[in-house]
């Protein structure tokens, strides 16, 4: 499944699942996927790293089994060093953990490390407050950074421009592959200044599932 993630050259768009329709996912990924997407957005949270609970391993899981779409796998959870295997065997393409969610460096290097012996893609978080600085030292090891551009927890917040510039700062200090992400408050607008700092994969929930044709919000967005 990971040697389909592609990225070269290429804005990837991953749409969040957090602003779908939940009595209904299978159509809800299935009509992103027609409108274009290769990716989903999965929204991980516990109600404790950030105040909202959402999905777990068995909704993973049963996603999977519905779609051949790559499932980036967001983890808004404390100690992710615990859960990286069930959510690994779960399907997920990748699993991104967030780098405050961990008490040391050294953990920091477990969860990559636990990630990638599963076979799958690693990516790092940070939430607004943190800088970038803070997580150069990982960027040779992992395959994604998800920059998040609004508190993470929940959807159709309002974008923090302030934290978009750390998209340039990550990508002078890494190398040509690394995906960087952005996530929280994307819409037309929002997207074109990431992509001209240098984003190349875009997370958006409520812009494209609060948009009446996903084709065309997608489109928007590229
Ligand atoms: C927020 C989540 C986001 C959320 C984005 O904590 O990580 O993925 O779905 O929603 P929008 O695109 O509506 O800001
Ligand atoms: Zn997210």
């Amino acid at each position: 499944m990971c040697d389909r993630i592609r990225y070269m050259n290429k804005i990837i768009i991953s749409p969040s699942i957090l602003s779908a329709d939940f009595s209904n996912l299978e159509k809800e990924i299935s009509a992103v996927r027609e409108a274009g997407a290769e990716w989903i957005h999965i929204d991980v949270m516990d109600g404790h790293f950030v105040p909202n609970i959402t999905i777990g391993v068995p909704v993973v899981k049963s996603l999977r089994k519905t779609t051949d779409l790559i499932l980036d796998t967001h983890l808004m959870i404390e100690n992710p060093a615990k859960y990286i295997k069930p959510f690994a065997e779960s399907g997920a393409d990748i699993l991104t953990f967030h780098y405050e969610a961990c008490k040391s460096s050294d953990e920091v290097k477990e969860v990559i490390s636990l990630i990638k012996s599963f076979g799958i893609k690693a990516g790092i978080s940070i939430k607004p407050k943190t800088e970038a600085k803070e997580i150069f030292e990982y960027l040779p090891l992992v395959d994604l950074v998800l920059v998040m551009t609004v508190e993470p927890g929940f959807g159709g917040q309002e974008f923090m421009h302030e934290c978009a510039m750390k998209i340039p700062q990550i990508k002078e200090k890494a190398t040509e592959n690394l995906i960087i992400q952005v996530d929280g408050g994307v819409n037309n607008i929002t997207a074109k200044i990431c992509k001209s700092l240098g984003a190349t994969s875009l997370v958006a929930g409520s812009y494209i599932y609060g948009s009446k044709d996903y084709k065309q919000a997608i489109q928007s967005l590229l």
